[in-house]
């Protein structure tokens, strides 16, 4: 029996725990190792990786992505997309996705996972069709929440439509760490009899489930699961990898992987944590587990938010009349999962309904754009009566949001000029404007520098 193991340290490892601040010379050096150690995948890229590196790390992310790949030439490289948001949230022309997916893989990015925080796959499409087309592997991914809709039916019936598109593999996507053990093992089961094909499970150790998710997860038939490098697991992280390992190897699973270069790996990544320990960018409360995502059924994050929403208006004593105003409101928006950016937008609503005391007597605009249809479709059915009253005569947009987009990418490099050196950074542009045109400021006055100094030495 075989189970591979895919590595997230260097993206959601260091994302959940260290807000995707390491910068890529801590990790230069070990990247040999982690070659050699037998991993199905590195999950190094996508997410906010591309943000901290221009915003905060000073770094080209395509120049990161490119050395990796260089240092890594055995194991695949994988992204994490999100559909027609790329890495944000708001929509992009077509065009721009499928020249941010061409180039991902031209820079060294074998596997990307796509998915839709309303797991609306028109908001997929064009990315996994490019990933194809550019000899990647599309990797559907299929967000996972609770509600009274979201059923092994349905999550069956999604998973057959990213089979219909053309999907080589599926992931389940769990980012609360709320996915129990036995409903891991019931759907992998399901998704196995109706697809026949690799199934990947991705959860995060937030609640403590995650180590008992995956062992489930294994004996139902998951192909793939994530999980970190132990000095950059467990909590917000994923489970430990060489934990996984012990144990799925103890009952007769072969994962592949070499146990003296993980400890090795380990080895390397530890005084890297103690630093981020030291200068406080890593909290240790993020590593402990929090349970309280199972009581209310939202997301660890969401629920800090809320408290904090609250506290600033003095108003925690609140707390759960806005928890019990939650499901009202998602429910009302067709039971959205929970993720960014709907995780906020519920959790304002339901804050200032409570506040307010009159429910809706103040929307969000991004509210207003969901109910236009602008995000994609609501999973189940929004209330009619509530799209009334704050559409008005509008009328929701019919089609995917991205069909009525102009191209982008071409004005944009028209727009940048010779400050734009390649198509790369044209889509670094388009991604966070400001941040890549300061990038692209500070890149070109340090070059300047480098000059000068040339010439004065001579
Ligand atoms: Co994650």
């Amino acid at each position: 029996m075989k189970v591979s193991i895919t590595e997230t340290v260097l993206r959601d490892g260091n994302q959940s725990l260290i807000a995707t601040r390491m910068p890529f010379s801590d990790f230069a050096t070990i990247l040999d190792k982690i070659d050699d150690a037998g991993y199905h995948s590195i999950e190094c890229w996508g997410g906010a990786t591309f943000d901290s590196c221009l915003r905060y790390l000073n770094e080209d992310p395509w120049e990161r992505l490119r050395k990796i790949k260089e240092r890594m030439p055995k194991t695949k490289l994988q992204m994490l997309l999100r559909g027609q948001n790329l890495l944000g949230y708001k929509h992009y022309s077509d065009d721009v996705v499928k020249k941010f997916v061409e180039h991902s893989i031209l820079n060294g990015i074998d596997i990307i996972r796509i998915f839709d925080a309303l797991n609306d796959f028109r908001n997929i499409e064009v990315a996994m069709e490019q990933t194809k087309k550019s000899g990647g592997h599309a990797q559907g991914a299929i967000c996972y929440t609770i509600s009274p809709i979201h059923n092994l039916a349905n999550y069956v019936k999604l998973a057959r439509e990213l089979k219909t598109m053309g999907a080589d593999s599926i992931c389940i996507k769990d980012m609360s760490g709320i996915l129990g053990p036995r409903e891991a093992y019931d759907m992998i089961q399901a998704l196995k009899d109706a697809v026949d094909m690799p199934i990947i499970l991705h959860t995060h150790s937030t609640t403590g489930l995650g180590p008992i998710t995956y062992y489930k997860a294994v004996e139902a038939g998951c192909d793939i699961i994530d999980t970190a490098i132990s000095s950059f697991a467990g909590g917000t992280s994923q489970p430990a990898t060489e934990s996984l390992h012990y144990a799925l190897q103890q009952a007769g699973y072969e994962t592949g992987l070499n146990e003296a270069v993980l400890k090795e790996i380990n080895d390397y990544f530890k005084p890297i944590k103690e630093k981020f320990l030291q200068s406080g960018v890593l909290e240790p409360y993020v590593l402990g587990s929090d349970t309280d995502a199972l009581v209310y059924q939202v997301p660890g994050g969401m629920l800090s938010n809320l408290i904090s929403q609250l506290k600033q208006q003095n108003a925690l004593d609140r707390l759960q009349d806005v928890l019990q105003e939650v499901p009202r409101v998602r429910k009302d928006l067709g039971y959205p999962p929970l993720v960014t950016p709907m995780s906020q937008i519920v959790g304002v609503q339901a804050t200032a309904n409570v506040l307010i005391g009159e429910r809706y007597s103040s929307v969000s605009n991004e509210l207003k754009s969901y109910l236009r249809g602008e995000y994609g479709h609501a999973p189940g059915e929004l209330n009619q009566d509530l799209v009334k009253q704050v559409l008005g005569d509008e009328k929701p947009i019919a089609g995917r949001y991205a069909d009525n987009m102009e191209p982008q990418f071409e004005k944009a490099k028209e727009l940048l000029g010779p400050m734009a050196v390649s198509d790369e950074d044209v889509l670094s542009y388009i991604a966070f404007p400001q941040i890549a045109e300061k990038f692209f400021k500070e890149r070109e006055d340090s070059t300047a520098v480098k000059v000068n100094y040339a010439i004065k030495r001579v």
